[in-house]
């Protein structure tokens, strides 16, 4: 049983819609970032503030390490974690790998100025230079038009379909159950 792994921009939701993949399958749920405050016993913002942005990207690297060879779970990772060559190659072993996206109002919008991102400073920027980026990962799911449920929904009825080996040829989902 694949994983199905979450990433994608800041406020994209991939914390609520892998809470709401977890509770539809009872696949069990890990987010890296809440396993990486665990770990370092600080805040994301903290531990940038104090270890810096390098030693972040350390430890979110040893714990996707540590997810991959896990079966049948739901991970959602740091915005960043799967830009990371490296990062993405090991979840992709055991994952389905589903990049959320959003327009930058709606981002905007449902961060707010959440004190717990450190990289909010410069989000604008990010979003534009991360853009491309995030467009060539699999499975792109728009997620501005949707609760976190119908995301949920799109993502299981893809996820199933790939795991009965059927070929999509599309790579792009809009989560709007319309
Ligand atoms: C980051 C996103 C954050 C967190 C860290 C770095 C990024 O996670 O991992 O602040 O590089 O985009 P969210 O995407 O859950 O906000």
């Amino acid at each position: 049983m694949k994983n199905i792994v979450l990433t994608g921009f800041m406020g994209t939701g991939k914390t609520s819609v892998g809470r709401e993949i977890s509770r539809l399958t009872g696949f069990p749920f890990f987010d890296t970032d809440s396993l990486i405050e665990k770990r370092a016993n600080l805040s994301i913002g903290e531990i940038f503030q104090q270890q810096g942005e390098p030693h972040f990207r350390q430890l979110e690297r040893e714990i996707l390490r540590e997810l991959s060879p896990l079966l049948g779970v739901v991970i959602a990772t740091g915005g960043g974690a799967l830009l990371e060559p490296e990062n993405l190659s090991i979840v992709d072993r055991n994952g389905l790998i589903f990049c959320l996206t959003a327009d930058l109002e709606t981002i905007l919008e449902r961060i707010g100025d959440s004190p717990n991102r450190p990289l909010l400073p410069q989000v604008k920027t990010l979003y534009k230079e991360r853009e491309l980026l995030y467009q060539k990962l699999p499975h792109l799911v728009d997620t501005s038009p949707s609760t976190p449920e119908e995301t949920a929904l799109k993502i299981l009825e893809i996820y199933e379909k790939e795991c009965k080996g059927e070929n999509l040829g599309k790579r792009i989902y809009d989560a709007d159950p319309d």
